[in-house]
This record gives C-alpha cells, sequence and structure tokens, in this order.
C-alpha cells in the first residue's frame, strides 16, 4: 500500500504498546506508525532526523530478552515488538 506519510508496505504487523496490541503497517519507524494510529503528535517536537531524542522509547530487544531504548524516528516496527515505555508525551488512549 503507498501513502504520503508511510513506506510501502504489504501487510499489517501486531505490537504491543503498553499491554495493548495494535495492527500497523510493517516496514515502518515507530513514529510512523504512531501516525497511522491517528494520535496527535505534536509534529514540532520531532526532529525526524535522529537528532532531537525527543522521540525515544523502550522496547523488549529481540536478541537479549532485555529492555532497551531506540529512537522512534530511526526504529522500525517489527512482528510482536513489545514497547514498554512509547515516547515522551504520547497519548494511546
Ligand atoms: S524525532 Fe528527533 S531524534 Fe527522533
Amino acid at each position: 500500500m503507498e501513502s504520503a506519510v508511510l513506506e510501502a508496505y504489504e501487510k499489517l504487523i501486531t505490537i504491543n504498546i503498553n499491554g495493548r496490541a495494535y495492527e500497523v503497517p510493517e516496514n515502518n519507524t515507530l513514529l510512523r506508525v504512531l501516525q497511522f494510529m491517528s494520535l496527535d503528535l505534536a509534529y514540532s517536537k520531532y526532529c525526524w532526523n535522529g537528532d532531537c531524542r525527543n522521540c525515544a522509547f523502550k522496547y523488549i530487544s529481540r536478541k537479549t530478552g532485555n529492555e532497551v531504548e531506540a529512537l522512534g524516528c530511526q526504529m522500525r516496527c517489527f512482528p510482536n515488538m513489545v514497547i514498554t515505555r512509547p515516547p515522551d508525551g504520547v497519548d494511546l488512549n
């Protein structure tokens, strides 16, 4: 599928944020996924290129099983990704 803000994707994948499952486009960064979810992102808060770190979030590493931090504008979501702390200020309710 094509979108103005999303990378091309063929299917949706399931990710988990704060214990709740969401169906989101594969092949996209967490910030793009949050846009897909129609969350009210404060766009001016984000540089979108890895400099400001305002998009920092925590997830469970597939390799180690440990909670690690990544940048939402750089890290692509993967199937069954478990996000334990979304970027500050992102309201999932
Ligand atoms: S949006 Fe600035 S580092 Fe990700």
